[in-house]
């Protein structure tokens, strides 16, 4: 049994066991092989939250699949630009491809769409995203995650790759905020 973990000022309890989870990876696998058949998928694994997910199910996926890791930054434009979003780590070319984009989690969506928006212009055959957690509560997208490991409450949630102030990714489970 996990015990509750305590990060800079706050307390987090067990929420979702390393169990549940790969379980439910190995069920997010066989979905996506089963949707693309034999073609190639090329997964974007977007950093940092999303390292351990991608591990285990890269290890999860039959079949030909590629992957490449990516990263939105953001910084102060200009005035009348504002904040400028730039996509980093994407040097090769996706026209014509099956794109999964690989997140930890999808909270209001906006960070997803803006991936999105920015991989379109290279005019990919298709992209969908894959999701270990999906606060739908949250979520102010048009589309839900097509994948998705777990539907969440709109509470902070910690380990597993995903952080609070870059401490925490290194559990293998996932803790919620104690209330
Ligand atoms: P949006 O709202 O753009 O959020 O979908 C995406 C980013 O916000 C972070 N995020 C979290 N990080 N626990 C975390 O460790 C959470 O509960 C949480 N909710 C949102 C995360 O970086 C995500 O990519
Ligand atoms: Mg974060």
């Amino acid at each position: 049994m996990s015990k509750e973990i305590h990060l800079i000022d706050k307390d987090f309890v067990p929420y979702i066991s390393e169990e549940k989870i790969l379980s439910r990876v190995k069920v997010l696998s066989s979905q996506i092989r089963a949707d693309y058949g034999t073609n190639n998928v090329l997964f974007l694994s977007v950093l940092n939250g999303s390292f351990m997910f991608t591990s285990d199910l890269m290890k999860s996926m039959n079949g030909e699949v590629e992957l490449s890791f990516i990263k939105l930054s953001s910084y102060e434009g200009t005035s009348t630009s504002g904040k400028v979003h730039e996509l980093i780590g994407l040097n090769q070319n996706i026209q014509g491809r099956h794109i999964v984009i690989l997140e930890d989690i999808v909270d209001t969506g906006l960070t997803v769409q803006r991936v999105i928006t920015m991989l379109q212009m290279q005019n990919p055959l298709s992209i969908e995203v894959c999701t270990l957690l999906y606060k739908p509560e949250a979520f102010k997208g048009d589309t839900a995650p097509k994948y998705f490991g777990f539907k969440i409450p709109n509470k902070f949630v910690v380990g597993y790759g995903l952080d609070y102030d870059q401490l925490g990714r290194n559990f293998n489970e996932i803790y919620q905020l104690k209330d």
